[in-house]
């Protein structure tokens, strides 16, 4: 199967897959999960639980990696709806549609987001159940990567650096923390899921690969905010000089910032070419989303 093909009956079972995973939106408090509905299906590109599927390709095996697929885009969402309040970026238009807070309200979307939290981690530990040892590997894993010395640990310096002078060391921990950790952990827990989910070399080799890819996905994002329409972009575009965000175009312009993101792709290429194994798809992936335009 070409690989476009792949990536959007990828993206097509992961839409209905989370759907199924979701409370239905007739559920009380119905607020909260029409709310809840209105973020996760405003239709992303599910890069997170695309790489969770591919790593597990690498080397396959009998378990079904969906379910943590899934789990990390919940934990991706609510970082996203709380990314957009007005305490935070102040964005009013998220994958296409209204933001959270400005479709629902400010404590809806707090509570949305809050919600989606413990369902990641309520889908890890019902799926995984008879593998006790890998469940406990995946949600270790993702409450790691979610808490406070790297997801929520970037976000808090992302807003701590807004307004300040660039500076390399704070632009690097930034990236690293908010954006290259949810990557890496999604590569993580796929290959964690797969037939040689025990390999430390291999694991630490996919670590790699995450943190490249993160870093390169960063310096994208932050180059199309420039280059892009928010109708383009789906999310409010020309947003972070605006608020003064700490970049790599604040710290050292576009072109460097292409360079860097051409550069950090190329490591994730080299890394992943040491781990063998079917990883076609992920090597097309991590070109795809260096030259992607939303
Ligand atoms: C946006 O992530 C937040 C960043 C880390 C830059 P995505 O660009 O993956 O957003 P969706 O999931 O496609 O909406
Ligand atoms: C946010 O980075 C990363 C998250 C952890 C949500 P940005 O603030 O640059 O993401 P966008 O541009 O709003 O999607
Ligand atoms: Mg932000
Ligand atoms: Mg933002
Ligand atoms: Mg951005």
């Amino acid at each position: 199967m070409n690989f476009i093909k792949k990536l959007k009956n990828w993206q097509e079972l992961i839409n209905n897959r989370l759907d199924q995973a979701l409370p239905a939106a007739h559920v009380q408090p119905k607020q909260l999960h029409h709310a809840i509905r209105h973020s996760m299906s405003a239709g992303g590109k599910r890069l997170r639980p695309i790489l969770v599927m591919a790593a597990h390709e690498i080397f396959p095996g009998d378990l079904d990696p969906m379910p943590a697929a899934l789990a990390i885009e919940c934990i991706h969402t609510y970082s996203l709806i709380h990314d957009d309040l007005p305490a935070m970026d102040n964005s009013d238009l998220r994958r296409g549609k209204p933001s959270c807070h400005k479709a629902f309200d400010e404590a809806t979307a707090i509570l949305a987001g809050d919600a989606l939290q413990p369902l990641a981690f309520e889908i890890l530990s019902s799926f995984y159940f008879d593998d006790p040892e890998l469940a406990l590997d995946l949600i270790q894993i993702l409450a790691r990567t979610s808490g406070s010395k790297k997801l929520v640990g970037g976000q808090m310096q992302d807003l701590l650096a807004e307004g300040s002078t660039p500076d390399e060391e704070i632009l690097s921990y930034i990236h690293t923390n908010k954006t290259a950790a949810m990557i890496e952990a999604s590569l993580q827990m796929g290959f964690r899921i797969g037939g040689k989910g025990r390999d430390m070399e291999k694991i630490s080799l996919i670590g790699k690969v995450g943190n490249s890819l993160g870093l390169a996905f960063q310096a994208v994002d932050d180059l199309l905010d420039i280059t892009q329409t928010s109708d383009q972009l789906g999310k409010d575009a020309h947003h972070d000089n605006q608020s003064g965000k700490v970049t790599w175009i604040s710290l050292k312009g576009k072109d460097e910032a292409r360079r860097l993101a051409r550069e950090h792709s190329d490591k994730a290429l080299e890394s992943l070419t040491s781990i063998g194994g079917e990883s076609g798809f992920l090597s097309e992936l991590i070109d795809y989303m260096l030259n992607r335009k939303f």
